[in-house]
C-alpha cells in the first residue's frame, strides 16, 4: 500500500486545489462543498482507526526490503536484549519477553505490551513505529537503528505468540 506516503500527496493536492482567488466561482464551491462532505463521510467511516495505516506484517517486509535480506528471529531476540555497552537494554523498558505491560525506568509510565499478539495496537502506525525506533535506538544504541535490526527485532516480536 502506498498510503504511508500519503501525507505529502495530500497536502500538496490541497495546496493545489485552494483557489488564488479570494471569490471563487460557484463551480468551484460545489465542487469543493463536495470533497469536503466526501471528507466527512471518511471520517465517519473511518474515524477511530485512522491512524492504523499499516500492520506489523507490512512493517517487517518493508525494513527487510530495505536490508536487502531475510531477518532473523534469533538475532532480533539477542538484539532486544542486549545493552549494547550502555545502562538500557530494549528490555529495560519494554520487559523479557515483551509480552506485558513495561514500565519506563525513570518516568514510572506503563508502556503497553510490545509484541504485536498482546497488543493489537503496536506497529499498525508508520508515524508512530518511525518515531519510537529512533528515540529508544537512541536512548539505548545512542545511534539510529539500521534496517537489518529493525527487520530482526520486528521479526522477533512478531514470531512471540
Ligand atoms: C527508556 C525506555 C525505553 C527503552 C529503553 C526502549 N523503549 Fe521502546 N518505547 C518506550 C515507550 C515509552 C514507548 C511508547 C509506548 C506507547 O506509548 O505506546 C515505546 C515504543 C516503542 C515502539 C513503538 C511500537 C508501536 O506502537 O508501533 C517501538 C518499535 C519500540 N519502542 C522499540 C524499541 C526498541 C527496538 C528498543 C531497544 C533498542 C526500545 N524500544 C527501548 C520506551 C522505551
Amino acid at each position: 500500500m502506498t498510503i504511508r506516503f500519503s501525507p505529502i500527496a495530500t497536502s500538496a493536492t490541497s495546496a493545489r486545489l485552494s483557489p488564488a482567488c479570494p471569490t471563487p466561482r460557484p463551480a468551484d464551491h460545489t465542487r469543493r462543498l463536495r470533497g469536503m462532505a466526501a471528507l466527512v463521510a471518511a471520517l465517519l467511516v473511518g474515524g477511530p482507526v485512522l491512524a492504523a495505516d499499516t500492520t506489523p506484517a507490512d512493517q517487517l517486509k518493508r525494513w527487510t526490503v530495505e536490508a536487502g535480506a531475510p531477518a532473523s528471529v534469533e538475532r532480533g531476540k539477542v538484539f532486544f536484549n542486549s545493552r549494547h555497552g550502555g545502562e538500557w537494554s530494549c528490555a529495560s523498558c519494554h520487559n523479557t519477553p515483551p509480552t506485558t505491560e513495561g514500565k519506563h525506568p525513570n518516568t514510572g509510565k506503563v508502556i503497553p505490551p510490545l509484541a504485536p499478539s498482546f497488543n493489537a495496537k503496536t506497529f499498525t502506525d508508520v508515524a508512530k513505529a518511525d518515531k519510537w525506533f529512533r528515540r529508544n535506538c537512541n536512548d539505548v544504541l545512542k545511534r539510529e537503528c539500521t534496517a537489518p535490526e529493525k527487520a530482526d527485532v520486528l521479526a522477533y516480536l512478531i514470531n512471540l505468540k
